[in-house]
């Protein structure tokens, strides 16, 4: 979703903020812009298409200065286009705007009535006009600026600069922004801290109705009465070379290989397996006696480690869960009781509808925890309890050491609170720890053993629809699988609970409907191997991801890739791995932008 970017200090802005803009590029985008102001003078330039083509497009001019915008935009009101593409501009103002400004079009029509001519079809491009309007009434870029902001609706981080004037006005309300300070006084406005943290390791993240003004080396902060704030600085422990692809080919293949990595970090500190202990520092939770229903509430790959999360609580915490898509839940006036515990689960923080749906249970009073991978994201800021997932940087559009992380601290959670329930004894969480402990060492043994994933990629990737089949826990494991063959291939994938195959989706079977089976020996493996024939009887094609090498069904498949036993909790942890590697493959043969698909965003912070 839209980047933003702004920069005050010594050096030349313009490859500053271009090089910015490339690390924003993750979060998706349809076209990108920038402007210098250099001695009071704005030069301005906007591109459809990749922040490459903006770099080039501005090369030749060789116009430069010590402070600027720029942006990459994700459209949501015109289409993608260089005159739709930020910054705005009118009069002698440049904005560039993340967020939905819902009474634009009444304020567009005033505006038009008082003679300002409107060049895009944006909502944004209200906002310079309405500063501009608001200008001599104001007294100042400050206040017309703090004016036109009282005047918005919907949501909005927005980075501000005027002719003439050395300032660079940054504010935000429910759109994420925060303040790096760089060396030699330096400040850089950025959408998230990876897009600068090669620059500074050094944030305050902006809170709603934060306005940051920023001169030469100084920064103030203010409400939108004008009242000056403090806020704090903080740092995230992620470096500028996590952020780097690190010799991959793409963040995605990346951020899967790390697994091993990132689940050691979730883990390390937390868990003490000769003590069968769990500790969360940062947890703040109600009385877990009193709990008598337990929501998970996320949106994408993180409610599916939310449905995964309800079985892990179920089994063996015994407490109901309900699970819920953040942008459902939000609207559908859930029936919430007082004690009951909510955990919002988002790898950005982020998330619009997430955010949507904790404010709506926090003002009913209940208790909210965030399962959260951005230190200082909205999310994190804004629940009761935050339990980190330390995966590091996720760039890759497609999210994949986020969900295998934020599944291990659900299971870390529940042996915390089985703990503290009474459910487990020291013997079972003991055995659930050391279970947890080997899958580090579990998922390094797939990645190692992987390469004949990308032969079964290159063998299916001419189908054009695929079929997902599990059982049980595995089920979110299968939607968790088609979901990123989807994002990063654009080949249809439907995931099914395998013993609804008969009630519907065995229609489509015959010989050109690969059908990806996650099976492994638990409660349901006949069931599953039932399905299989099923398929096999109908010509469908089956490729089968299972714990058991000597599958009942082994010789009579089209693919067969084992990944390693472990307990039902975490089987979906390791059976997710091949899957992601055979999304990827297929997209990386088929040559889709792999870690930018085609209208996704990472993060998404618009409704
Ligand atoms: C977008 C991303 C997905 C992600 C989802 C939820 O759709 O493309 O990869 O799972 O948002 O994001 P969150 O940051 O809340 O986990």
């Amino acid at each position: 979703m839209c980047g933003i970017v702004g920069y005050r200090g010594r050096e030349g802005a313009r490859e500053i903020l271009i090089d910015a803009l490339r690390r924003l590029e993750y979060r998706g985008y349809d076209s990108a812009g920038i402007a210098i102001w250099n001695k009071g003078t704005v030069r301005l330039a906007r591109r459809q298409g990749k922040v490459s083509d903006l770099a080039e497009a501005i090369e030749a001019d060789g116009f430069d200065g010590p402070m600027g915008l720029a942006h990459t935009r994700w459209a949501t009101h015109g289409v993608p286009s260089e005159r739709n593409a930020h910054p705005h501009t009118a009069a002698d103002i440049t904005v560039v705007h993340n967020g939905i400004i819902e009474n634009y079009l009444e304020l567009k029509e005033t505006l038009k009535g008082q003679g300002h001519t409107f060049t895009s079809d944006t909502d944004t491009e209200v906002i310079p006009h309405l500063i501009a309007s608001l200008l001599s009434k104001a007294g100042s870029f400050e206040g017309a600026v703090r004016s036109a902001l009282r005047m918005l609706k919907g949501s909005y981080a927005v980075g501000v600069i005027r002719e003439g004037e050395d300032i660079l006005i940054a504010a935000k309300k429910e759109s994420p922004l925060l303040v790096g300070l760089g060396e030699d006084g330096e400040h850089i406005i950025a959408s998230d801290a990876p897009a600068i943290i090669n620059r500074t390791n050094r944030f305050i993240f902006l809170e709603d109705g934060d306005i940051a003004v920023i001169r030469k080396g100084d920064l103030k902060i203010t409400n939108l009465d004008g009242d000056e704030v403090t806020r704090e600085v903080r740092s995230v422990q992620w470096s500028g070379a996590m952020a780097e692809k690190g010799g991959y080919r793409h963040f995605m293949l990346k951020e899967i290989f790390e697994q091993p990595r990132a689940i050691s970090d979730t883990l390390i500190g937390r868990i003490e397996e000769e003590e069968g202990e769990v500790f969360f520092e940062e947890l703040d939770l109600p009385d877990i006696a009193k709990v008598r229903k337990i929501w998970m509430v996320a949106c994408g790959t993180s409610y599916h480690a939310c449905l995964i999360g309800k079985h892990i609580f179920e089994a063996n915490l015994r407490i109901p869960v309900e699970t819920d898509i953040a942008s459902e839940f939000r609207y559908r006036d859930p029936i919430l009781d007082r004690n009951d515990l909510v955990i919002l689960v988002s790898q950005s923080g982020e998330t619009a509808d997430t955010i949507a749906a904790m404010k709506e249970v926090k003002k009913r009073g209940l208790h909210t925890l965030a399962i959260c991978n951005v230190l200082g994201s909205t999310l994190s800021r804004e629940c009761d309890g935050v339990i980190y997932t330390h995966a590091g940087p996720e760039i890759g559009v497609a999210s994949t050491k986020a969900f295998t992380t934020q599944v291990s601290v659900f299971f870390m959670l529940m042996i915390y609170l089985g703990k503290r329930l009474n459910v487990l004894d020291s013997d079972d969480a003991r055995r659930l720890i050391g279970e947890l402990r080997k899958i580090p060492h579990k998922i390094q043994t797939i990645l190692d053993a992987s390469s004949s994933i990308e032969d079964t990629a290159r063998e299916n990737m001419h189908y054009r629809h695929f079929l997902y089949l599990g059982r049980g826990i595995n089920f979110p494991t299968v939607l968790e699988g088609a979901l990123k063959l989807k994002e990063i291939s654009y080949i249809h994938a439907e995931a099914y609970a395998a013993g609804e195959m008969k009630h519907g989706p065995i229609a489509l079977i015959d010989e050109n409907m690969p059908i990806v089976f996650v099976s492994p020996r638990d409660q349901t493996y006949k069931k599953t191997c039932s399905n299989m024939e099923e398929v096999l009887a109908r010509n469908g094609k089956v490729l089968l991801f299972t714990d058991d090498a000597r599958h009942d069904m082994a010789k009579r498949i089209d693919a067969l890739f084992v990944v390693p036993e472990s307990i039902y909790e975490l089987q979906p942890i390791l059976s997710v791995v091949p899957l992601q590697l055979m999304a990827y493959h297929m997209a990386n043969l088929l040559g889709t932008d792999v870690d930018q698909p085609r209208n996704l965003a990472k993060s998404v912070t618009v409704e």
